[in-house]
């Protein structure tokens, strides 16, 4: 019988508890089918790892209960998301492969600005897909932001999208630990970083004006035609892929090409290669395309 899930956060032993290799591969289809994350088996330990959360917040006290739950109509419909949340590898960080926001500034802007109008006459659209708790679309926004101080006036507007709820909530308040902040310039955070009022606080803050210029919304990249409201002039998409296999990555890809504006700009992760993919793509730089 279906073990109905109890308050949350009570205490049930759950040292040594096995997922059962018919269970893990439930598991793995369904994480496969909802977000294209392959699972091979040698990752067993660490979907135990990840879903003991679950167990442990909902009060069960075997993966059976668990496995019951989640393959439920309430299940499918309460408990899906949250296992999405501790599933997804969501690790970033400011200033992350930091030569990316360089070649932007430096490199594609000069060229995109004048050919395409785009700040100027409208704003550039810039998205980070897959963009976690929201560390990259703020380095992002804060290097634009110095592209102002020291060019002219430029009008942009930055989409954050993710398939995690949690990361999401936490992308939207723009609050950090000061340890997150380590690789931000003492500069930049004079001016993009809010201390706390209260002194003892370790939290920072990014500024208001950013975050104005920051969205942040859901999307899944396995639903079928997923789309943008508006095609993009730059994408970043760095170290979503690495956790497809190559077919979900090449059809992802395709889908994620036709989002972006032909002489439109796409950075990827340095460890992700996209050679041999019938992609409309140039390479220009280590992880750094141009749609043709
Ligand atoms: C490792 S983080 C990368 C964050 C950031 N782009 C960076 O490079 O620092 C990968 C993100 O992709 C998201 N992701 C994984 N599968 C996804 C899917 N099917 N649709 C949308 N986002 C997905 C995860 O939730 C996670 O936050």
């Amino acid at each position: 019988m279906m073990q109905k899930p109890s308050e949350r956060g009570l205490p049930v032993d759950l040292t040594g508890l096995r997922i059962s290799e018919g269970d893990f591969s439930r598991f793995s289809q369904l994480i496969y089918d909802v977000c294209g994350i392959k699972m091979p088996p040698h990752k067993r330990s660490m979907l135990e790892a990840r879903l003991r959360k679950r167990l442990r917040f909902l009060g069960l006290s075997s993966y059976e209960a668990y496995r019951d739950f989640l393959f439920s109509h309430d299940g499918m419909v309460e408990e899906l998301i949250n296992m999405i949340d501790v599933v997804t590898t969501n690790k970033t960080d400011f200033f992350r492969e930091p030569r990316h926001f360089d070649f932007m500034i430096e490199t594609v802007l000069p060229v995109l600005i004048p050919a395409t109008g785009a700040g100027i006459d409208r704003p550039l659209r810039l998205w980070s897909a897959g963009c976690s708790t929201g560390e990259e679309p703020y380095t992002i926004a804060m290097f634009l932001e110095e592209f102002r101080w020291n060019n002219k006036p430029l009008n942009y507007k930055i989409m954050g999208t993710d398939i995690s709820t949690q990361v999401l909530e936490k992308a939207v308040q723009g609050i950090y630990h000061k340890d997150k902040i380590e690789p931000v310039p003492d500069a930049f955070r004079k001016k993009y970083l809010l201390k706390s009022r209260d002194k003892q606080s370790p939290q920072v803050r990014i500024i208001p004006e950013i975050r104005a210029k920051t969205r942040f919304q859901r999307l899944n990249f396995m639903d079928e035609g997923f789309n943008v409201s508006e095609p993009q002039d730059i994408i970043f998409c760095r170290n979503v892929i690495i956790y497809f296999d190559r077919q979900t990555q090449e059809k992802f890809l395709a889908r994620l090409c036709r989002c972006l504006l032909p002489g439109g700009y796409l950075f990827m992760g340095h460890s992700e290669t996209l050679s041999g993919m019938p992609l409309p793509l140039r390479q220009l730089a280590p992880a750094v395309y141009l749609k043709n």
